[in-house]
């Protein structure tokens, strides 16, 4: 079930009053309160007291109803200072009943009593007291729901933090694009910290929505405020527990001028009712800005598709505000500052033996020592320190996606890589010149991958190192030298592989094609001579290796080999056309030279649909290549 604007309970305010009545027995005066999806009233009771009276969305189905109900009736019994409503029983018993519309469709109605106080969003300033108490009366609430279990508690709910992933694919309704970045650079940083932590993160039942409308306040004798109570358990449910109080922080901070100083003084105090495990202090700023990114978003999408719900507007203007504050905010310092009000030591600097590096001398250094020619990537280079699954990071833990180093197939870091190349470094390493069943098992598994006729395997340190011996093989084995290559080609660092490569040789510096090499024009379907010949591109393309060939019969000097990748890739990411490498292949073995195929790029199932790119012309090659993806980046080819 879905809570849905048609789902909206409207009935009368004498509609309602009766019913209270009739099943209540309570008699008074009703005021509209204001609800998302719901119906609420405030019911004046005279003597029997002040209630809400609740009236639920027809997408709430009853069990989640029962869930809020027993989880509110555990802090009744347990968060003495009487912090939440109590779940009022009706005259038959029932702490759910029923009310009917005139059109005859039935809604599920409750009354609670009513907590009194000030709502947090009217409180001008809150005292750095106040802030700790707080979080620390949301640290005995999530301590009294711990170990709460109830059928209801795992529910889908696009306020769940631990979903907000969700957002992702909604951004585009937010119409600034410069807002629009702030939040797909937030969202990155929490797949990138947050996501990847989930697992260490422990979960229970929480409340889920402790907003500056929710939470109360009563004023303290001292002149400042304590905690009154909480409101409105309609998103509970069974999330990462950390996640509440990333929520409170989040409205908490609304229009205040030092937000770190507040996250960090409602954290200390959440901590001392309920201690933070370290994993949690490391999510809590990203969650609260991912807070801040699923509001807004919401109500972008609010505003178009339920224009008339101020309720879902209400926090648009300050977590805008918000948002563009805490971009200048260094997401380190944020967690180092909650660390240490918690008691607990930061997170140690990246070290990197005896020596602290500023970004400056590490550049110097490079250029120094290195060598200036080993180029660095980007205008202001990046320093990064460390690498999970698919993020790079920098000392100060920003992420990146990372969309360039081509070679981490299963991702930095992965623990079985990690675990398994422990093992065998504390085992062995040695040359290739013992027996061991490793490197045959390896090469069976690997040539298992290909067609039956790709049965033998070389093992060497890179791409470079590939290509350099199927030269050779293919040298040795046709008794020829000359090379056919494709125009824009890369296919390694040696000097013959310089030499060939047009990308390369023909590049800045670069010497040309030595009279060995002979390039054919790339089968550019986009941009090439035979753009637009609709399914006969690739033969056509194809007719150039035909040419190449025949003129290197006449000069008296055919070819070993014919090189190419099945797509280009420093040759601009071209994908070959239908029926071109068949073709050229066919041309260069009718008169006795060899195809071979790098896949040091774009093989290891890197195209999708197949495991090597070649599988996707319909050819066998006579050797194929394989470097990078093949060791996830630690020095291995085939
Ligand atoms: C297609 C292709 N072949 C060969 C190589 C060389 O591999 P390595 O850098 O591992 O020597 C590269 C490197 O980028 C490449 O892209």
């Amino acid at each position: 079930m879905e809570l849905t604007a048609a789902g909206r309970p409207a009935f009368s305010n004498k509609t309602v009053q009766n019913s209270v009545q009739d099943l209540y027995g309570i008699e008074g005066d009703l005021e509209p309160l204001p609800a998302e999806w719901d119906q609420n009233f405030k019911l004046n009771g005279g003597d029997a007291g002040t209630f809400v009276v609740k009236i639920a969305n027809r997408g709430c189905s009853k069990e989640v109803l029962e869930f809020q109900n027993s989880a509110m009736n555990r802090l009744s019994e347990r968060w003495k200072s009487g912090k939440s409503p109590r779940v009022v029983t009706s005259l038959s018993g029932n702490s759910i009943s029923t009310i009917t519309n005139s059109a005859g469709v039935i809604f599920n109605i409750r009354v609670l009593t009513y907590l009194p106080g000030q709502p947090l969003a009217g409180v001008q300033t809150l005292c750095e007291q106040t802030q700790y108490r707080l979080g620390y009366s949301l640290g005995e609430l999530d301590q009294h729901l711990f170990d709460f279990q109830h059928p209801a508690m795992n529910r889908d709910l696009p306020w769940d933090l631990r979903q907000a992933d969700w957002i992702t694919s909604h951004t585009r309704r937010i119409a600034d694009v410069r807002r629009r970045g702030i939040v797909e650079r937030i969202i990155l940083q929490h797949r990138a910290r947050v996501v990847t932590m989930l697992p260490k993160l422990s979960m229970s039942v929480i409340h889920n929505d402790a907003n500056d409308e929710n939470l109360l306040l009563k004023a303290d004798p001292e002149g400042g405020w304590n905690v009154a109570g909480l409101l409105d358990f309609g998103d509970m449910l069974r999330t990462n527990t950390v996640n509440e109080l990333a929520i409170a922080c989040a409205y908490a901070i609304f229009r205040v001028e030092n937000p770190l100083g507040v996250i960090a003084r409602i954290a200390k105090g959440y901590h001392h009712a309920r201690p933070l495990t370290e994993s949690e202090i490391q999510v809590l700023f990203p969650l609260i800005c991912m807070r801040l990114c699923v509001s807004v978003t919401n109500s972008a999408i609010a505003a178009k598709d339920d224009p008339d719900n101020e309720h879902r507007q209400i926090s648009d203007q300050p977590a805008w505000e918000m948002l563009e504050h805490l971009e200048s905010v260094d997401w380190r310092d944020a967690e180092n500052h909650i660390l240490a009000v918690c008691g607990l030591d930061p997170r140690p600097e990246a070290n990197f033996g005896n020596r602290q590096w500023t970004y400056d001398e590490l550049l110097d250094e490079r250029r120094r020592r290195i060598g200036p020619s080993l180029s660095l990537s980007y205008k202001t280079p990046l320093q990064i320190v460390r690498g999970q699954g698919q993020f790079l990071f920098e000392p100060n833990e920003r992420a990146y996606l990372d969309c360039v180093n081509n070679i981490c197939h299963v991702g930095h870091s992965h623990p079985k890589v990690v675990a398994v190349m422990s093992k065998q470094a504390a085992t062995l390493n040695t040359n290739t010149r013992y027996l061991h069943p490793y490197r045959i098992e390896y090469a069976e598994r690997l040539t298992a991958t290909f067609p039956e006729e790709l049965n033998v395997c070389y093992f060497v340190n890179s791409g470079s190192e590939a290509n350099e011996l199927a030269v050779r093989l293919a040298r040795a084995h046709t008794g020829r030298y000359d090379v056919i290559v494709l125009e824009g080609a890369y296919h390694g660092n040696t000097q013959t592989l310089v030499d060939l490569s047009p990308y390369k040789c023909e590049g800045p510096g670069g010497r040309g094609l030595p009279g060995w090499a002979h390039k054919v024009v790339k089968p550019d379907t986009y941009r090439g001579p035979y753009r637009g010949l609709g399914k006969d591109v690739g033969w056509a393309y194809a007719e150039h290796v035909g040419e190449v060939c025949e003129r290197l019969v006449t000069e008296k000097r055919p070819p070993a080999l014919f090189l190419c990748e099945p797509i280009l890739g420093c040759g601009g990411q071209t994908v070959l056309p239908k029926g071109y490498l068949q073709k050229a292949f066919n041309y260069v073995r009718s008169i006795g030279g060899l195809c071979i195929v790098d896949e040091v790029q774009v093989g290891m199932g890197r195209v999708g649909s197949h495991m090597w790119a070649f599988e996707t012309q319909g050819v066998i090659p006579d050797i194929v290549t394989l470097g990078k993806p093949l060791g996830n980046g630690y020095p291995l080819g085939a």
